[in-house]
């Protein structure tokens, strides 16, 4: 375990009035899951999701709590956990930020302007699929634009094609 992550960790508990089940979810994520899946911040950025505070991740999409309770995850810890990851997770604010002031809300967004099915996602005006019209609007580099593509996946619920 990184020595930072130590001491941050002994920090919160030193911090926080202690209950069953408010175990420093890092260590916990440390002894548990990082053998596997190495550092928290890092999975979660790649492969996590916060739609409305619903944590959903690359494959497992409605069903991630009932995976994680059957995947290395005992109940009493779920709780801590999940929300770690979810203050990880990629989120809607990025749209938010940078695509808003045209565009307003995410959900509605995608909602009125986008579709997503199993062989892409097209943007319904354009007929153009996003990762050929990303790339001319806003000067969007693939980084974004495959940030954008599991974004509108994820917020009409959809595997990412
Ligand atoms: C022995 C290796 C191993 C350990 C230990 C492990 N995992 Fe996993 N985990 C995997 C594999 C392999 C997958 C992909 C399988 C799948 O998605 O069905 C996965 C998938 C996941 C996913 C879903 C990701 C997605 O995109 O849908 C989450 C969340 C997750 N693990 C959390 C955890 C947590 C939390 C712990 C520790 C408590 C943990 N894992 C421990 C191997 C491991
Ligand atoms: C300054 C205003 C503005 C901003 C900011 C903006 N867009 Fe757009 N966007 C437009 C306009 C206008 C269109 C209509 C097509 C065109 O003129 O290019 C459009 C079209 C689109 C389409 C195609 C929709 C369809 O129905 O085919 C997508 C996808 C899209 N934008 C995504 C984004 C994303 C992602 C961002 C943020 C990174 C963003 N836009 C930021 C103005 C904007």
């Amino acid at each position: 375990m990184p020595v930072y992550r130590l001491s941050i960790a002994i920090l919160l508990l030193a911090l926080i009035p202690l209950e069953t089940g408010a175990r420093d979810a890092w260590a916990i994520w440390d002894s548990r899951c990082e053998e596997c899946h190495g550092d928290p911040a890092r999975f979660a950025g790649k492969y996590l999701w916060n739609i409305d505070g619903q944590l959903q991740g690359h494959h497992h999409i409605d069903n991630l709590g009932l995976f994680m309770r059957n995947h290395y995850v005992p109940d009493h810890e779920i709780e801590a956990i999940h929300d770690m990851l979810l203050a990880e997770a990629n989120s809607p604010q990025r749209f938010e930020a940078e695509c808003g002031e045209c565009h307003g809300a995410v959900n509605e967004f995608v909602e009125q302007s986008i579709w997503v099915r199993g062989s892409g996602i097209t943007g319904m005006e354009s007929g153009m699929d996003v990762s050929e019209f990303l790339p001319t609007h806003r000067e969007l580099q693939p980084g974004d634009v495959s940030f954008y593509r599991k974004l509108f996946a994820r917020v009409a619920g959809k595997p990412i094609p």
